[in-house]
């Protein structure tokens, strides 16, 4: 029963003993505290209450994310952010740069961070051993690619051989670029591992599938998905846990087979995008699950390049080892990378930065259960039959 005859001071004396033990645990524990306490000493207050479920340990602010909480300067507007799509970004887009563990949220939207650096969470070994296979992966040139507003070059109709127009678009081939792109874009390459959606490209159909690059080794889609797994951590501990919750619960809906996996089990991810060397324009990623969230890490000895949000004035430095929980739905591009002592590179001799998106790709769990029921499936169709009425495009990520 409470000791209801308590003091004004001996009731102070009570919490503050309390709150020196206090179990800085699950949602439970802190119930359970909150429970004992009342029962001892009588009612906490309503901001008592609030305190005790929102009050962190400085160790559990740190894994969360939040132990710094930045507002972003300004939000320009949607439109006015969209306008930059294309364009390249530097240190003029942006006014508040994150370059520590913490979060910035943005003056309009406090349901959603704007994104969460997490500082050192990806252990010096698992970055080297899955250094090679990213590199590998990212084989793609990103002229003459279909990434032409990240590549900011814009999209332009594709020749067949024989000269004529095609129907397709991409991004113009290096050849074809204007200097500064050509300077720019030399050494950019992209490629994604995992798997793909299905799609229509091209008046083509396509099942759902192993992306285009299928040239790892079980033994180093083992060590992807350990790397998927670990960010896969950070993100699940971080503040943004009901993304998680959200894109592992999708995860759980859609069969193993096209999830990158452990041998401890599936990855809240059907794909990794890697890019290599490359300054990204303003761009909107699409093609992943609204309510999942970007997980981002990089690998490389290099300076610049971090990602900017121009629509709120905010950038982030990132760099090997780290974890970017980010809205990858917001406008965002790199400033541009620079060698480790800050100098501008030559061209041709731009550091290597490998960077590492995940993301779970929208309408994976539409998928059969097997490559061969997909295959079927796709097989199946009658002619002229629509497939689905979007396109799940991997596009422009990071
Ligand atoms: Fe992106």
């Amino acid at each position: 029963m409470p000791q209801r005859s308590l003091t004004k001071e001996q009731r102070a004396e009570a919490l503050q003993r309390w709150w020196a033990a206090f179990p800085y645990g699950d949602m439970g524990q802190r119930l359970g505290a909150m429970h004992k306490f009342e029962e001892q000493h009588g009612p906490l207050t309503e901001d008592e209450k609030r305190a005790a479920l929102y009050r962190f340990s400085p160790a559990q602010k740190e894994q969360l994310g939040n132990s710094k909480v930045f507002e972003a300067p300004t939000d320009i507007g949607e439109k006015e952010a969209l306008k930059l799509c294309g364009q390249l970004l530097d240190d003029r887009h942006y006014d508040l740069l994150l370059n520590e563990t913490g979060m910035v949220e943005t003056p309009t939207n406090y349901e959603v961070p704007l994104g969460i650096l997490l500082k050192n969470r990806i252990p010096q070994d698992l970055l080297d051993a899955v250094r090679p296979i990213v590199r590998k992966a990212a084989r793609r040139k990103v002229a003459g690619g279909n990434r032409g507003v990240a590549a900011g070059t814009g999209m332009v109709q594709r020749k067949k051989r024989g000269g004529q127009m095609s129907n397709m678009r991409g991004a113009p081939h290096l050849e074809d670029l204007s200097d500064e792109d050509f300077t720019r874009l030399r050494s950019a390459k992209d490629g994604t591992l995992g798997f793909n959606a299905r799609s229509v490209r091209g008046g083509q159909v396509y099942p759902c599938r192993v992306t285009h690059y299928s040239g790892a080794l079980p033994r180093e889609m083992a060590l992807m998905g350990v790397l998927a797994k670990t960010v896969a951590e950070a993100f699940k501990n971080s503040w943004v846990q009901d993304r998680w919750e959200a894109q592992f619960e999708k995860a759980s809906q859609t069969s193993p087979v096209w999830l990158i996996r452990t041998s401890e089990g599936h990855t809240p991810f059907t794909t990794v995008t890697c890019n290599k060397s490359w300054r990204t324009a303003a761009h909107i990623d699409k093609g992943d699950l609204k309510e999942g969230f970007g997980v981002i890490c990089c690998l490389g000895d290099f300076e610049g390049c971090d990602l900017v949000f121009p629509r709120y004035r905010t950038a982030v430095r990132y760099q090997e080892g780290d974890v970017l929980l980010a809205n990858v739905h917001e406008v965002h591009g790199n400033t541009p990378l620079l060698n480790p002592d800050g100098s501008v590179p030559k061209v041709g001799r731009e550091p290597e930065r490998l960077v590492c998106v995940f993301y779970y790709q929208e309408r994976m769990d539409e998928c059969e259960s097997t490559m061969e029921k997909e295959h079927k499936f796709i097989n199946r169709r009658e002619r002229g039959q629509a497939m689905r009425k979007g396109k799940a495009k991997a596009a422009g990520k990071e």
